[in-house]
């Protein structure tokens, strides 16, 4: 049986970014549990602002293709999302809204979305761990179609969470983020 496809990112463009750091942590814990992993940054796919116009008059952006051919090469995702105003990153729902979008006749919507299965974290210096944005993505998630693992994770105090390496010092925030991305594992597998 092939190993199930997993893309991990975080909702952050931000260098030394604790959901990257936790989105690196998961994606290791993917790959020890049998998938197969592909961790990226959207730091590496800049991309303009959603917006029709410029959709039509320009197609899609080159870093848009290249993350929505990611998307289409796997079937699972780990999102790891920050919490700005309590809820998701524009970064974020931008990379989404633009991967979500048709760049042939023959292609339905939601096409490279819907179907997929994902696990969803959080990390923020604050006390709830950046929860608020989960609640937020969760229902973001579930309208395209994306069956969201019922468990998450979220890290408070980020500031604090990790060591020199990017290593989790709490073992059981660790056993937590280890055991959500194996669960995703065994749901596609
Ligand atoms: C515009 C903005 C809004 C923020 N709002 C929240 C918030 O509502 N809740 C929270 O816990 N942290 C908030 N933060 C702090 C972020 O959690 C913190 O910057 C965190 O490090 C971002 O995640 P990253 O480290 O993965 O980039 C906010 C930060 C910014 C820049």
């Amino acid at each position: 049986m092939s190993k199930p496809r997993i893309l991990v990112f975080s909702g952050s463009l931000r260098a030394g970014s604790f959901n990257q750091q936790l989105a690196t942590i998961a994606a290791e814990a993917a790959r020890a549990a049998g998938g197969e992993v592909t961790l990226i940054s959207l730091r590496d796919f800049r991309m303009p602002l959603f917006d029709e116009d410029l959709e039509t008059a320009e197609g899609m952006p080159e870093a848009a293709q290249r993350l929505k051919a990611l998307f289409t090469g796997h079937t699972g995702l780990i999102i790891a999302s920050p919490e700005y105003n309590s809820t998701i990153t524009a970064a974020l729902k931008n990379a989404i809204d633009w991967v979500s979008r048709a760049t042939s006749p023959d292609e339905g919507p939601l096409s490279v979305l819907k179907g997929k299965s994902a696990a969803i974290l959080s990390a923020s210096p604050g006390g709830y761990g950046g929860a608020r944005s989960l609640a937020a993505l969760r229902p973001f998630l579930e309208n395209i179609q994306i069956a969201v693992l019922p468990d998450q994770v979220s890290i408070p105090k980020a500031h604090e969470a990790f060591d020199a390496d990017g290593k989790l010092t709490d073992a059981a925030q660790d056993a937590a983020v280890r055991s959500l991305a194996a669960a995703l594992v065994v749901k596609l597998a």
